[in-house]
């Protein structure tokens, strides 16, 4: 039974926690609980994998969330597009925000990419405004590095 050591960083546990042996959407789903437990204050944490140019809802911790979104909509949609991270202190001025819950302030995403393409983004909202940090988008970047070795 693979654990979270708090001795360690995040990056390191998901690198243990990760089992090559099982299928993407089942370290997905663990990685979804450590992104949660890991940075604080955060209300929703997931991935949506890219499929024909729309991200489907993947593996997630948190309330139910919109399962289709088009590239270029809303701030997932938009990252992946863009293969960028997008930080953002408040979602209410984000233009084309898809609202998944009316209680979400502040967001961050950064897309997966692999043989320069985006297969998925890793999102996290927190109902706290400007929840997070240009060094956790760093720290995302890298957990993104590892998460596209499995695919
Ligand atoms: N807010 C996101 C939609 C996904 S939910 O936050 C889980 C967006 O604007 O793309």
């Amino acid at each position: 039974m693979k654990e979270i050591n708090e001795n360690i960083s995040i990056l390191e546990n998901i690198i243990s926690i990760i089992d090559k042996d099982v299928p993407l959407i089942s370290n997905l789903a663990n990685l979804s609980y450590v992104l949660k437990f890991y940075f604080k204050n955060t209300d929703w944490a997931g991935f949506y994998l890219t499929q024909n140019d729309v991200l489907y809802l993947g593996p997630f911790q948190g309330d139910l969330a919109c399962t289709i979104i088009p590239f270029n909509k809303g701030v997932c949609g938009k990252a992946a597009h863009l293969k960028q991270s997008i930080l953002v202190p408040n979602v209410h001025e984000f233009e084309g925000h898809i609202a998944c819950s009316s209680s979400t302030n502040s967001e961050v995403v950064v897309p997966i990419i692999k043989d320069n393409k985006v297969i998925g983004v890793i999102d996290l909202d927190s109902n706290l405004i400007d929840n997070y940090t240009i060094e956790d988008v760093k720290i995302l970047e890298s957990i993104a590095n590892v998460i596209a070795g499995l695919f």
